[in-house]
């Protein structure tokens, strides 16, 4: 049984932290999902479904990190995904998913307390590991997004020698998020790393990324050379990005 309780939800209440490291803080996390019931980071499933559905099977088992209260889960299993472990680093998310996802009678899917930089599972144990906003709580506090702080690169790497280890060698990582190609495949491309790197948008006024990594696909000329692209940066603020709750400020510079 659990010890958490959780408060009545009070969705009119300001859950953002005071400044955006303050994402980095686990506390953060557990206290504003003690009053939160259910917040989408970026879209929801219906925006990318058509983007990841060719990659992920019936049987493929499934590892979502960073769940959240996100409906990623339930909405995979309703498409007929019922192998999915969902891991948080927040032991309230996981409690309240819990609860959720049995409250539902989605039994299968398995919630555990977790952190992906550290991941508790064997190596080449899932078919897909897909992510959704959670890489991105890794860079808020990257410096330069050119030349991300040497914390910032330790932990994005941890992570994803996490994620290629516990795929399967032909396993394919989705990752979800507003982080553009030129500062993400640095980290997706490094020699270490097996996949292919592909990329898809979804989004009217502002896009969004859907990276697909194929574990043992990767071709000869995969490089992560990265060239910055020549016109200059724009810095969109929270209320550019269709009214998403973030401080996850970068700059913004692949408009369409
Ligand atoms: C921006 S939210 C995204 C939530 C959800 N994926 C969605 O799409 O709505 C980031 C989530 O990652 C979790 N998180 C942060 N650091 C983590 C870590 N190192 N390992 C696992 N989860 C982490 C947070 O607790 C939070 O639930």
């Amino acid at each position: 049984m659990s010890e958490i309780e959780f408060p009545a939800e009070s969705s009119d209440k300001d859950v953002s932290p005071a400044t955006a490291s303050g994402y980095l803080d686990p506390q953060y996390w557990d206290k504003r999902f003690c009053s939160e019931e259910h917040y989408e980071w970026f879209k929801d499933y219906s925006h990318f479904r058509h983007l990841i559905q060719q990659h992920v099977q019936i049987s493929s088992s499934v590892l979502e990190l960073g769940c959240g209260n996100s409906q990623l889960c339930e909405e995979l299993y309703r498409d007929g995904i019922t192998e999915v472990t969902c891991i948080d680093l927040s032991a309230v998310a996981v409690e309240k998913m819990k609860q959720r996802l049995a409250a539902k009678g989605y039994n299968e899917v398995k919630v555990l307390e977790a952190d992906m930089l550290d991941l508790p599972f064997t190596n080449q144990s899932f078919d897909v590991v897909i992510e959704k906003g959670t890489m991105d709580v890794l860079f808020v506090d990257c410096g330069d997004p050119w030349n991300p702080n040497p914390e910032t690169v330790t932990k994005v790497t941890a992570m994803l020698q996490n994620v290629h280890r516990v795929l399967k060698p032909d396993g394919i990582f989705i990752s979800i998020t507003f982080g553009q190609p030129h500062f993400r495949r640095p980290f997706f491309s490094a020699p270490e790393f097996t996949w292919s790197v592909e990329w898809r948008t979804f989004g009217e006024t502002f896009h969004y990324f859907v990276y697909v990594l194929k574990k043992g696909n990767r071709s000869e000329e995969s490089g992560s050379c990265i060239q910055k692209p020549s016109f200059a940066p724009i810095r969109l603020l929270h209320e550019e990005l269709e009214s998403e709750d973030y401080l996850f400020r970068t700059n913004l510079d692949d408009m369409e």
